[in-house]
């Protein structure tokens, strides 16, 4: 079963609590929350506490993506702001596998991110200790970027990966940047069951069938 989330990077920051709301109707599963420090990423956008004040916005499943620096700082904080789902990048914590279990023991899943230069085994003891891998398919920082279709390939390693170790039921593969329908069809083909996609819903003139094109009905 494909997932939909939706970037609000994409979505009109002076009404995002209007933008998330929408997302139920036009058929999304998860709100995909893009935290970004201005210091792992070269941009600033938002922290738990607007993830807070949107969580009374929606049901969905809230997936924050955090592409900052020290992690592990940051976790408890989007417990209390009520994420569900916390991804963290690999290259921004010397001790992943421990900031994991944290996620994990306040009860959220775990996530973990790869930007596009950084190899799958990057992540191959990790994956038992995780619920989610988050596979970049631009360098993090913006959306309405270019699909990076070497990075794509990741997708096919890692879903390998995830089969011998017997966790593909368990660990959900996300793809994340410059995701649209054209590219979804290659991303869902390579293996990814969570797509991610700011600009291909939030510019669309009919966003309801954009979800439904990108989830390939
Ligand atoms: C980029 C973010 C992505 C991005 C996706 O740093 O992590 O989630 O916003 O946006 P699009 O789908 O517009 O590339
Ligand atoms: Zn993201």
């Amino acid at each position: 079963m494909i997932k939909i989330a939706p970037s609000i990077l994409s979505a009109d920051y002076a009404a995002l609590g209007s933008a998330v709301e929408l997302l139920r109707p036009w058929g999304a599963d998860y709100v995909h929350l893009d935290v970004m420090d201005g210091a792992f990423v070269p941009n600033i956008t938002f922290g738990a506490p607007m993830t807070k004040a949107l969580r009374t916005h929606s049901d969905l499943v809230f997936d924050a993506h955090l592409m900052v620096a020290e992690p592990a700082k940051w976790v408890p904080a989007f417990k209390e702001a009520g994420a569900d789902i916390v991804t963290i990048h690999v290259e921004a914590d010397r001790h992943a596998h421990r900031t994991l279990a944290l996620i994990r023991s306040l009860g959220m899943k775990a996530g973990v991110a790869l930007n596009p230069q950084t190899p799958p085994s990057a992540v191959e003891y990790l994956l038992e200790g995780c619920d989610l891998v988050l596979v970049m398919t631009v360098n993090p920082g913006f959306g309405g970027q270019k699909f990076i279709p070497e990075a794509a390939k990741k997708l096919a390693v890692i879903r390998e990966m995830l089969i011998s170790k017997g966790l593909e039921d368990r660990v959900e593969l996300e793809v994340d940047g410059g995701v649209n329908v054209e590219t979804a069809k290659l991303c869902r083909e390579y293996g990814a069951n969570v797509l991610v996609a700011g600009n291909a819903v939030y510019s669309s003139p009919d966003p309801k069938e954009a979800i439904r094109l990108l989830r390939g009905e």
